[in-house]
């Protein structure tokens, strides 16, 4: 029987600089679905690679003295080796430089030109260099590249352009009638109310004043513009009009291209509209992540906090890294990464539940049994609880998985190992070990301990390769005790096998390891030994009290009281006599207001400007150090971070929020 396909892409990336956490995060979660659906029945096929045109990679290549070839030449091999390190088994490298490349969006190009999409005409508007994107005047924002917010020039030159609104109607058909092409659901909206329903602008899909692109086959002096060379990577590399072998018919369309909140709207309007111009089936699902933050704002080289995912995998391990992408960033909303966190994550989950789990089941097996354990063995209603969690963890991993929601997929696994620990302190096998008449009883238990663990084995090989091969090793599993269908019962565990005791899956961190940890232990020598768990359990604890403190309910007209509308922080510098505040101008629609916030440790005035916030409109004004406030702007903060509140869409000033 043939198996069903399962194709799924990540974004090419730009070897402009060196790749981030963020993009690490994209291409695991890409990884870890192509394994996910390898396990469980699928021929699946994952592509990756990079987009090395444009006028970006020609003036970092200018910059370094090499040709723009040498120069991608050289980031690649980088890039390559990251995948390595993190184990990325991506079946397909696609480079924007291969000729099968270029051949295929020659073709397309001339296709599109020859049926009177493509047309050629005089391009007048701005361009944002970093975004390699166009932008109309009625796209800009304050003057400003609407997506990274900084400056665009002035273009105009002879261009070709593709007739978008010729196809817009059909797309706006098409995603209303199928509600899962774009995810999350929010996303949709999104494209829908912002960018189709206001009407589609013809696209500018050629560039004269550079040369490092695709050349228009027909007239070289214009090179195909960055996205229609782009998007296409995902068919050229399964051959489609070029010479390699096709693999068309078997993978397209695409199940899932995972992509970033910024280039969702190019998958889900401009790449459809080529597609449906090529007379071509549209990929089954975008889904749209969000984002990695730093205190709440973006990772960039030009704020200097970008975080380099090598140094993390060699300070904590491969796997420990996949587990912190895949675990804390919830599916679809935006994640903030902070060092003490990712300690106290791997403290807490594999350290501690995972790696105790295994410790405590090994040593008691080898100090009770030798290692092998007994085949008579006696049940008792106890497991029953422990057993048909078991039973029932694989199908909602697969649920979850099915929704690209692999935070939630992981939360039921550790349900589950948490469950096995609690059963260890259930039965006390210390007792039973004690009693040689209960050696069928302290067999069952340690029985029903290993075979839970087989099956956490199986269900998070895809997430962390490393470590299911480490504990298949521990407890001897065969590849047959590792398939999918080996979970459909409970007792699958073979016997006859030597348990032995190794070293600990995942050593605990102590605080200094940790930067941010290290560094209060250079402070403070007497907190040395507080690492980053008690840090969040003395968090925890300030929480709860908090929350005491403030135990009244409200009636609806209280809360009815202040007035919350939706603000857009104009301009914004620091407090002239206060390091922790910030000084807001903020348009609300009817006025500009002056708001002091005490948010300055985790966001800089640049990071401000240009966001939309929510206000309280009717707080009566104050002095802060001298400086009037009037009104607040809303942020979240969990003791340590803190997260600024807004519109998940851009709305008008003043918009009222109820
Ligand atoms: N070359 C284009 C993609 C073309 S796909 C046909 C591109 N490249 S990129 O290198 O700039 O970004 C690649 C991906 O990394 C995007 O999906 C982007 O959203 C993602 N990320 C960049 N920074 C990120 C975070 N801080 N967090 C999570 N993902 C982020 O865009």
């Amino acid at each position: 029987m043939t198996k069903p396909t399962y194709y799924i892409t990540t974004p090419i990336y730009y070897p402009s600089g060196d790749l981030h956490i963020g993009h690490t995060y994209t291409t695991v979660a890409a990884d870890t679905m192509k394994r996910f659906k390898t396990l469980t029945g699928y021929d699946a096929y994952l592509l990756t690679g990079t987009d090395e045109h444009g006028q970006k990679i020609q003036k970092v290549a200018e910059a370094a003295g090499v040709s723009p070839q040498e120069y991608v030449d050289g980031q690649i091999e980088k890039i390559q080796a990251l995948w390595k390190l993190m184990n990325i088994d991506y079946d397909q490298f696609i480079r924007t430089t291969d000729p099968e490349h270029v051949k295929t969006i020659q073709r397309i190009f001339k296709k599109l030109y020859d049926q009177g999409d493509i047309y050629k005409g005089k391009y007048e508007g701005h361009y944002c260099t970093p975004c390699e994107s166009f932008w109309t005047d009625s796209q800009l924002v304050d003057g400003k590249c609407p997506d990274c917010g900084r400056e665009v020039q002035t273009a105009s030159e002879e261009a070709y352009f593709f007739r978008m609104s010729k196809y817009a109607d059909r797309l706006i058909d098409y995603i209303e009638t199928h509600p899962d092409f774009i995810q999350p659901e929010s996303r949709k909206n999104e494209m829908l109310n912002n960018f189709l329903r206001p009407g589609l602008q013809d696209l500018c899909v050629s560039r004269s004043s550079f040369d490092w692109g695709v050349p228009v086959s027909f007239d070289p002096d214009h090179v195909v513009y960055v996205w229609m060379d782009a998007l296409p990577n995902y068919i050229s590399a399964l051959g489609y009009l070029n010479d390699k072998e096709n693999l068309m018919d078997r993978y397209w369309p695409a199940d899932v291209h995972l992509v970033g909140k910024d280039i969702i709207r190019f998958h889900t309007i401009y790449w459809p509209i080529f597609l449906m111009a090529l007379d071509l089936p549209l990929p089954k699902k975008v889904y749209g992540h969000g984002w990695i933050l730093i205190k709440g704002g973006k990772m960039s080289k030009s704020f200097g906090n970008v975080v380099d995912p090598v140094v993390l995998a060699e300070k904590y391990g491969v796997d420990a890294l996949r587990y912190h992408v895949l675990s804390d960033m919830k599916a679809g909303a935006d994640g903030s990464y902070n060092e003490d966190l990712l300690v106290a994550k791997i403290n807490a989950d594999l350290a501690n539940d995972l790696g105790n789990l295994l410790s405590r089941t090994a040593a008691m097996t080898v100090k009770y049994f030798g290692g092998v354990l007994p085949e008579t063995r006696e049940a008792a209603p106890l497991d029953e609880e422990l057993i048909s969690l078991a039973q029932e963890t694989p199908a909602r991993v697969e649920e979850y998985m099915n929704k690209l929601d692999y935070s939630r997929a992981l939360e039921a696994v550790w349900n589950l190992i948490s469950r096995a620990n609690k059963y260890i302190d259930e039965t006390q096998p210390w007792i039973l070990g004690k009693d040689p008449e209960q050696a069928a009883r302290l067999g069952a238990v340690l029985y029903n301990l290993t075979e839970t663990l087989r099956y956490v084995t199986v269900l998070i090989s895809s997430f962390m390769p490393e470590t299911a091969q480490k504990i298949k090793g521990q407890l001897e599993l065969t590849d047959e005790e590792l398939t999918w269908e080996s979970l459909a019962s409970f007792g699958g565990y073979q016997d006859g096998k030597k348990i032995e005791r190794h070293a600990p899956l995942f050593p605990r961190i102590e605080a200094e390891k940790s930067e941010e940890g290290g560094k209060s232990a250079r402070a403070d020598k007497a907190a040395a030994g507080k690492n980053a768990v008690q840090k969040q359990e003395k968090k925890k604890k300030k929480q709860e009290k908090k929350k005491d403190e403030h135990p009244a309910e409200i009636t609806i007209e209280d809360f009815m009281k202040p007035e919350f509308v939706v603000g857009k922080i104009v301009s914004c510098e620091k407090h002239p006599d206060a390091d922790r505040l910030l000084v807001s101008q903020i348009d609300i629609g009817t006025e500009t207001r002056q708001i002091v916030s005490g948010i300055a440790s985790q966001y800089s005035p640049e990071d401000m400007v240009g966001r939309q916030v929510i206000v309280v409109k009717n707080l009566k004004p104050v002095k802060l150090r001298g400086i009037e406030s009037a009104g607040m702007i809303l942020a979240a903060d969990d003791g340590s971070s803190i997260a600024l509140l807004g519109p998940d869409k851009e709305l008008p000033a003043g918009s009222q929020v109820r």
